[in-house]
């Protein structure tokens, strides 16, 4: 990408990434046909296809459209290479056994941000009567009867409350599950489940009470924008000094990022379902601290290092949930930033422009990361292993271009 480019005008967000492969695993609760609807054209979707399919399904992906036949027989094992593709291909792990009570699901891949344990989601499983452990490369699971209990989560983690909620909509009595993770994908997760026929209070809030039902009936339903990708345009906006319209994000659903944007000198507007942000100046440097939901989102990070790394000042970036998201901030080191890290913080000396570098995408996140530090260079950046950023944002390099941006796509 050349640097330089103030991005300006408009952009189309589709459904969320972290929704749409959860709400998948769910139409593995109901038997018949289940669509969903405004999908992201993004590499994970055929690859969550290709995993329920390994457990008997017959899926359809059509344009933004996709439909679930789920059999009445479905396989307990999940075990197709795709598992090994996508970290959220352990979502089945809930629905397999709220309906088989039983499931053996590899384990699953996905970015190498960090740690990624499964203690929580066997935790939780157990809790609710199955036995639960890893074996040979599998988690392993099994429950004569699944009954409601009282869980506590150490830490809201987003994949276990999926899990177990899957879990639990189909368990004998009710369940409490506490600290649970508050994020909008989860919301989306209990709106559809509520529309199979599951009893679920609480979405949104920390604590989920789930009164479990016999059998769940299969629905249509339409995935909440991706909020991740609403937020990397506001960046764009602000890193660049420029002026984008998004368009199909919730802004409640960024309410601190847009709050901290306008802190550094932004000037955005909202409206039901899209917002502008509009950067007059050079940005000022500002601290971020990530948490979960409703805290400042860790797939952010990255986009926070790339704005600070060319804003006024100095900002401190304090990671809590992924520790090796830090590798970012070598790449940006590539590019001249002045930036260290320290444990869980990092400090960003903003400087006037960066300069070009070949990098390297780690993961989703910091790919695009990247290439907006690439806009704020001195000539031209390369940005490598960008399948990455293939698996979050579906037409990024056309929408940038289309922004204003000279960004070449070379075929590797
Ligand atoms: C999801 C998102 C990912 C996002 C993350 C945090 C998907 C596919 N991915 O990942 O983009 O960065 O939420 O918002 O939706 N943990 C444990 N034990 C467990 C489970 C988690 O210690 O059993 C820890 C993790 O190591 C991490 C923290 O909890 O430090 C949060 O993880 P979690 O919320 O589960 O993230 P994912 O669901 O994997």
């Amino acid at each position: 990408m050349h640097g330089g480019a103030r991005l300006v005008g408009e952009v189309d967000v589709v459904g969320a990434k972290n929704s749409v492969l959860k709400l998948m695993a769910a139409a593995l609760l109901a038997p018949g046909t289940t669509t969903i609807t405004n999908c992201p054209q993004i590499l994970d979707v055929p690859l969550m296809g290709d995993v329920l399919r390994g457990l008997g399904c017959q899926v359809d992906i059509d344009g933004d459209t996709c439909v679930i036949e789920t059999p009445e027989e479905l396989s307990h094992l999940a075990d197709s290479a795709a598992m090994g593709k996508l970290r959220a291909s352990v979502c089945v792990l809930g629905p397999l056994v709220g309906r088989l009570r039983k499931a053996k699901v590899a384990l699953p891949g996905g970015d190498a941000i960090g740690q990624r344990p499964l203690d929580m989601h066997q935790s939780g499983l157990r809790k609710l009567g199955a036995t639960a452990a890893i074996e040979h490369g599998c988690v392993v699971a099994e429950a004569e009867q699944l009954k409601g209990a009282q869980i506590w989560l150490d830490f809201p983690s987003v994949g276990a409350t999926e899990n177990i909620l899957m879990a639990a909509v189909l368990a004998e009595g009710t369940t409490i599950l506490d600290n649970a993770a508050r994020e909008p994908e989860i919301v989306d997760l209990c709106t559809m489940l509520q529309q199979m026929g599951a009893k679920i209070e609480g979405a949104g809030t920390s604590t989920l009470t789930v009164h479990g039902v016999s059998s769940l009936q299969p629905t249509q339903h339409r995935v909440i924008g991706d909020r991740i990708v609403g937020a990397t345009w506001a960046f764009a906006a602000v890193t660049t000094r420029g002026d984008i319209t998004v368009r199909g994000v919730n802004p409640h659903h960024i309410e601190l990022v847009l709050e901290k944007l306008r802190t550094a000198g932004a000037e955005i507007t909202v409206e039901e379902e899209s917002f502008r942000v509009v950067m007059p100046e050079r940005p000022k440097a500002v601290d971020y601290v990530t948490l979960p939901f409703p805290g400042f989102a860790t797939d952010l990070q990255p986009f926070a290092i790339a704005l600070s790394a060319v804003s006024d000042g100095t900002a401190m970036i304090t990671e809590n949930v992924y520790e090796a998201r830090f590798r970012f901030v070598e790449e940006m080191i590539r590019l001249g930033a002045d930036a260290r890290t320290d444990g869980h913080h990092a400090v960003v000396r903003g400087i006037e422009r960066l300069s070009s570098a070949p990098t390297w995408a780690s993961d989703i996140r910091a790919g695009a990361g990247l290439v907006l530090a690439g806009l704020c260079a001195d000539g031209v950046t390369e940005v490598y292993d960008v399948f990455h950023i293939d698996r979050g944002y579906p037409g990024f390099v056309e929408n940038l271009n289309r922004l204003g941006a000279t960004v070449i796509r070379v075929p590797a």
